[in-house]
């Protein structure tokens, strides 16, 4: 077989066969087919797509360019969540301890943020002493005994996406549905879970900017989650704003404290509501969404949701009374508040924007290797919709430094746009598809 002959056949609309696709795969993973024809292959693939066995093809033979995680040893359903990426995006932080409290088994890898984007590990290590790297008997130890661990990604899991991705991040060829359903399906399905549910965020921040182009990526991922026997639902919510008020790291561990203590409400709870119902029934632990979504508020309700937090930092050797005192989490020098310069309502936030914001002031990764500033972010008093009038804070800068803070300010006034007239707040979540 000849790479040459395959991208030839993809660039002329031809569909490759599974035998195809496993020779490109393990010989991009092994070094043997060079970055430039893959690049030439990926450039094919966005603009001729591929269809279902192919992109179910790809998936599988990612999830087995590296290891694979047997959950076996873990009694009960065991759940995952992925997130397509988004800009104050804690859901992890509360849906995970809330589904664990009804009884579902988390076990997850999750990432380090990158660029405007955070991560769940990143924002775990707020907490004192977190260990992010431990060691598989205590992950599934973890799991068994409380129901629920948050690792860091091992480094022999899916090897041919951390190759691929990095290629697509620098050839333009990040947008393909099939590239995408590849490389997050690969991901889970070598996770080990038996049921996974999505986030598909869609809007300004987010890869897809159209409802349409984010339901067909929704549809994709759940086709070839069940293709490969998993139970997949997928949720597409909105990402024209940051999701919530925070964006940071520990001030994003305090914004999830809050909605698991029952004290914030709105799109952040709705969307772990939304998310956690699909798990619950999928798992077979609730009829229906309205049985699933009490079971969810019931937790909220009666704390076991904040103490399944508080039994994973525990478990992780980092300082969990913090999940019960957040004073002890790590807290910005300097606070400034950013004022508008205008008044008017809030017609837009651009999310990505806000995620560069938290960048600037130490919050985010430049580089893969960057050290971060667990303290620093952003906390937005004005959302979509809200009236402004001037010299009213647009949101709160915690910052390292006077000046690193009145920097980050003037930034984030120029993340808002306004209209003189009301806007209506476009709906949250836009569709579910199971
Ligand atoms: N997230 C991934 O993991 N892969 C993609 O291709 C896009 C988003």
């Amino acid at each position: 077989m000849q790479m040459t002959d395959l991208i030839a056949k993809k660039r002329d609309g031809g569909a490759l066969s599974t035998e195809e696709i496993e020779f490109i795969i393990r010989g991009y993973t092994e070094g043997s087919i060079p970055d430039y024809q893959m690049s030439a292959l990926c450039m094919a693939i966005l603009f001729r797509g591929m269809d279902d066995r192919e992109t179910l093809d790809l998936t599988l033979a990612m999830m087995h360019s590296g290891e694979t995680l047997d959950l076996s040893p873990i009694r009960g359903v065991k759940a995952d969540k992925h997130s397509t990426g988004g800009v104050g995006d804690k859901t992890s932080l509360i849906l995970c301890p809330m589904v664990a409290a009804c009884g579902v088994k988390i076990a997850k890898m999750s990432g380090r943020g990158l660029g405007h984007t955070g991560g769940t590990i990143d924002k775990l290590e707020s907490f004192k002493g977190f260990v992010t790297g431990i060691s598989e008997q205590t992950f599934f130890d973890n799991v068994n005994r409380i129901g629920i661990a948050i690792a860091g990604q091992t480094a022999d899991l899916d090897p041919a996406d951390k190759k691929l991705y990095a290629l697509r991040d620098v050839t333009g060829t990040v947008p393909s549905i099939p590239l995408i359903v590849s490389s997050i399906m690969s991901k889970k399905l070598a996770s080990g879970a038996d049921v996974i549910v999505l986030d598909v965020k869609c809007g300004s921040g987010a890869f897809m900017k159209t409802p349409e182009q984010a339901e067909e990526l929704a549809r994709g991922l759940t086709r070839v989650g069940r293709l490969a026997g998993r139970k997949v639902a997928a949720v597409i919510t909105d990402m024209d704003e940051p999701l919530g008020n925070a964006v940071g790291n520990a001030i994003e561990v305090k914004e999830a404290i809050s909605v698991l203590r029952g004290e914030t409400k709105g799109e952040l709870l709705e969307l772990c509501l939304t998310l956690g119902s699909c798990i619950l029934t999928e798992a077979g632990l609730a009829a229906g969404d309205a049985e699933a979504r009490e079971k969810l508020q019931a937790v909220i309700d009666d704390g076991s949701a904040l103490r399944k937090l508080y039994e994973l930092v525990e478990g992780q050797f980092g300082e969990a009374a913090a999940v019960y005192d957040t004073s002890l989490l790590p807290d910005a020098k300097v606070k400034l508040e950013a004022l508008s310069e205008e008044a008017g309502f809030v017609a837009h936030i651009q999310a990505e924007q806000v995620g560069l914001v938290s960048m600037h002031l130490g919050g985010g990764r430049v580089t893969k290797d960057s050290e971060i500033d667990l303290s620093v972010g952003v906390f937005l008093h004005k959302k979509v919709g809200d009236r402004v009038e001037r010299g009213e804070s647009l949101g709160t800068i915690h910052a390292a430094s006077e000046e690193k803070a009145r920097e980050a300010a003037q930034l984030l006034r120029r993340c808002y746009s306004f209209s003189p007239d009301p806007v209506e707040k476009p709906p949250f979540i836009k569709g579910i598809v199971r």
